[in-house]
């Protein structure tokens, strides 16, 4: 096992102004993220009208309107995916969270939903990792305060109605002591990338801890069905793994290491951030509270914080808004009705209302409100029924179907 030269599309991405990195989301201005240059930058593929075609011919279900909006907008190999689905050929799913505070915001429900579909649709085995040792080295968390967001994460995770049969989760600090076909794997993929390349896709420099260094071999390790032996033996079965685009830099680096290993290339499906509430230019993200609407928040603070906080595409007075109407294109209210609000039909009324101006920026934020605390409030009734032992049963290593 050599160290070879990089691929080009494996550096670190910084697009003129644009910034991703698994830490840091910057877009050039307040249209947001320009995705289209990320595809090109990162090397990946567009997801093309005839893809999703093939997804309906082979699986018999219309496209999530995830792809269906260009939300899930960019895949590696899935069309490869589609090709072992259509052979009856096994894979399996792989996502996950890294646990930085107590509860998920809106933004994770975007992959999570999307998995919960996707394991729905294929019907295969799903594994979801808790990154605790991520965030005790990035962020000022204890092991134990670490270890125990993941906890609390993973009811909200299970909270979105994952198969028990098929899903597996844990968290590195228990697994990782306890598994040594993961920790071997582990082993294998610090020895294929050296420092001068996790330098060039992550940024690392010299003040880096040597645990931040070696870490994205902790994530790129689930991506081996051989890191699971209880469900798969050890067979090599590729998988899918479906992220925001933030998490590409993980994967294109164990998508090089793969073919030295002899192990299948991991697949992607990327979907686009839900900006914070303040506009596209950032995600929204947990480290800043004011940008977030939480899974755990109660009706009245998802109303205030939308009230108070989403950027609107208004304009300054009323009688100029009825004149020229609203901006879509920046409107935060209208770009989350297109991630929750699923009818194609009201989605395009209250495009075509605000943007000519018979909609107004408190009706449109109306609408938004309601959509958020009716989600919200099924989200919590699942979660409310999460107990311990439901937890244990995802976590367990005994044989699933
Ligand atoms: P984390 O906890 O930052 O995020 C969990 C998942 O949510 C996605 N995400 C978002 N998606 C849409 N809009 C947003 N504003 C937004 N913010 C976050 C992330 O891309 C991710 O899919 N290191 C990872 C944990 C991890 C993981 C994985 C993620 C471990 N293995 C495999 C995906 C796939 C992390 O800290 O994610």
């Amino acid at each position: 096992m050599t160290t070879q030269p990089l691929e080009k599309n494996l550096e670190n991405c910084e697009i003129a102004e644009q910034v991703i990195t698994p830490w840091d989301v910057k877009g050039e201005d307040e249209k947001g993220i320009d995705y289209d240059k990320l595809i090109k930058k990162f090397g990946s593929q567009k997801i093309s009208p005839e893809l999703l075609d093939r997804f309906t011919k082979i699986t018999g279900h219309e496209p999530h309107h995830f792809l269906r909006r260009g939300i899930v907008f960019s895949h590696r190999d899935f069309d490869h995916i589609l090709t072992l689905k259509e052979q009856g050929k096994p894979f399996y799913l792989y996502t996950g969270r890294g646990p930085s505070s107590g509860s998920l915001h809106m933004g994770h429900c975007v992959p999570f939903m999307f998995t919960k579909w996707l394991q729905d649709v294929f019907d295969v085995p799903l594994v979801i990792q808790m990154t605790d040792d991520e965030k005790f080295l990035w962020k000022d968390l204890s092991l134990e305060e670490a270890n125990r967001l993941a906890y609390l994460n993973i009811k909200d995770i299970i909270a979105f109605g994952f198969n028990p049969e098929k899903t597996f989760i844990f968290c590195d600090l228990d697994y990782i002591p306890s598994c040594k076909e993961f920790y071997w794997n582990i082993a294998r993929i610090q020895k294929c990338v050296n420092f001068n390349q996790a330098q060039k896709i992550f940024g690392f420099d010299e003040t880096s801890y040597i645990g931040k260094v070696s870490f994205p071999a902790i994530q790129a390790a689930p991506s081996f069905s051989t890191s699971f032996p209880h469900l798969f033996g050890n067979r090599k079965v590729p998988c899918l793994i479906p992220c925001a685009i933030d998490q590409d830099p993980y994967f294109r680096m164990t998508r090089d290491v793969a073919p030295r290993l002899s192990l299948p290339k991991p697949a992607l499906l990327h979907s686009t951030f839900l900006p914070a509430l303040q506009g596209a230019q950032t995600k929204m993200s947990s480290s800043e509270v004011n940008s977030a609407v939480e899974v755990c928040d109660t009706a009245n603070q998802i109303k205030k914080k939308i009230n108070k906080y989403a950027f609107s595409g208004g304009k300054v007075s009323v009688e100029e808004h009825r004149e020229f109407g609203g901006d879509t294109s920046v409107d935060v209210s209208f770009k989350y009705l297109t991630f929750f609000e699923e009818d194609d039909a009201k989605l395009a009324q209250i495009k075509g209302d605000y943007e000519s101006g018979a909609m107004l920026t408190g009706e449109l934020k109306k609408l938004l409100i309601e959509k958020l605390q009716g989600i919200v409030k099924t989200f919590q009734e699942s979660r409310a029924a999460v107990t311990d032992a439901t937890v244990e049963q995802f976590m367990s290593r005994s044989p699933k179907s």
